[in-house]
């Protein structure tokens, strides 16, 4: 008993072996189910213009070192990146200047779908040459498998680092709310929620503090001086962690894993043992992180609202498409963590409870997105 526990344990202790996006083309791939994080890459664009002309206004780099970190595969892998190549392409064009050369590092989680994104590259590649013609470039694309909570890149030498909707998930889930312990110390629940302790919080905000710390710590000595980095990810406006704003899905999906349980198909003990490696952390807790590091000035921090719906212009589209579409966004980003805990026979039963707990709640669903520009200082 005590052997299988460990093991059960120490299963989930290995976050970024399991983490992935849902691969593929598939009908519940991330790269199918990824709207709303297009439209947080869309929202934020004004903010990573501005942030790389004044990188490249101030050095004028002959080759601009860029890195994505959390790049997963599907259509956005590369939104970012070529939203950058071309802010500097037009530049160039405004100053009669030859375009600098390109290198873009696409980073995520070894178990992230990077066959998908190689095979994706020659048409990429395709595209800028007939967009910017010969004289572009050239742009060199490697992908980084490994985590962005520890070193990825050598001292020095990154001039823009972008990370959109990936820095909520920690590096682990926190220290004492991963094992089996007895009582339970987040009954019933899988993140922050009303009914969890204080101490639940106390857990989460302390694992944020720590990887985002070493985040900014990673990136203060790969970055230049002077170099650039913008990061999204979902965050919340209240200094209460478990507000509904960030609490809400998490709060669905263990409803439903409870209708399970009532169902026989899933055991008390596996919800009791399970908590997310997430954290929405407020503003304030993101600029102290960044005040405590140093190395990096703040140029803007900014939030926003966004609906959850992926059809949210359609007015013509219904409660139930769209709470089933967005019970598809919510499955192709966590899917692989519930797989790995609970099993893959009650995933399909899982999502289309989750589904029907989202068509039954009266309250469309918002989420808060965090959008934050940082200057690396000369030191
Ligand atoms: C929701 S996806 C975002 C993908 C893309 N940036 C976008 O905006 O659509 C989050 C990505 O972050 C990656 N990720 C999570 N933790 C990570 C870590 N510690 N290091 C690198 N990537 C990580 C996940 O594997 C996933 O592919």
């Amino acid at each position: 008993m005590e052997v299988q526990s460990m093991k059960a344990s120490s299963k989930l202790m290995e976050v970024q072996k399991v983490l992935h996006m849902n691969g593929g083309n598939g009908e519940t791939s991330y790269a199918k189910n990824s709207t709303s994080q297009n439209k947080v890459i869309s929202m934020a664009k004004p903010i990573i213009k501005k942030s790389v002309l004044d990188m490249y206004d101030t050095s004028f780099p002959e080759t601009i070192t860029i890195a994505d970190l959390g790049c997963s595969s599907g259509p956005n892998t590369l939104l970012a990146v070529s939203e950058m190549i071309n802010i500097v392409d037009q530049r160039c064009r405004q100053l009669d200047r030859s375009s600098p050369e390109f290198q873009v590092f696409l980073n995520d989680l070894p178990g992230n779908d990077f066959n998908s994104v190689c095979q994706s590259l020659p048409a990429f590649h395709e595209k800028l040459r007939e967009e910017k013609g010969e004289k572009f470039g050239p742009c060199f694309v490697a992908v980084v498998p490994g985590s962005f909570y520890g070193r990825l890149f050598p001292s020095n030498t990154l001039h823009f680092v972008h990370s959109s909707s990936s820095l909520h998930w920690l590096s682990r889930v926190p220290p004492g709310l991963d094992a089996k312990a007895n009582p339970p110390w987040n009954k019933g629940k899988i993140y922050i929620s009303k009914t969890s302790p204080p101490d639940v919080a106390k857990a989460y905000l302390t694992q944020f503090q720590r990887d985002f710390s070493l985040f900014l710590k990673s990136r203060a000595e790969e970055i230049v001086a002077g170099g650039r980095m913008v990061l999204t990810f979902l965050g919340r406006i209240t200094a209460n962690p478990s507000s509904e704003e960030s609490c809400y899905l998490w709060e669905l999906l263990a409803q439903a894993l409870t209708d399970l349980i009532t169902e026989g198909i899933v055991e008390e003990e596996k919800l009791d043992s399970f908590n997310a490696p997430f954290y929405a952390p407020s503003a304030e807790e993101i600029k102290s992180e960044i005040e405590k590091n140093g190395s990096f000035e703040l140029d803007c921090l900014e939030s926003m609202a966004l609906d959850w719906s992926q059809d949210q212009e359609k007015d013509e589209c219904d409660k139930l498409t769209k709470a089933l579409g967005l019970a598809r966004a919510i499955r192709a980003v966590s899917e692989s963590m519930l797989q790995n805990h609970f099993g893959e026979e009650v995933m399909d039963r899982l999502y289309q409870r989750f589904g029907h707990l989202l068509v039954a709640t009266v309250k469309g669903v918002k989420h808060i997105n965090i959008i934050v520009s940082m200057i690396k200082r000369n030191t």
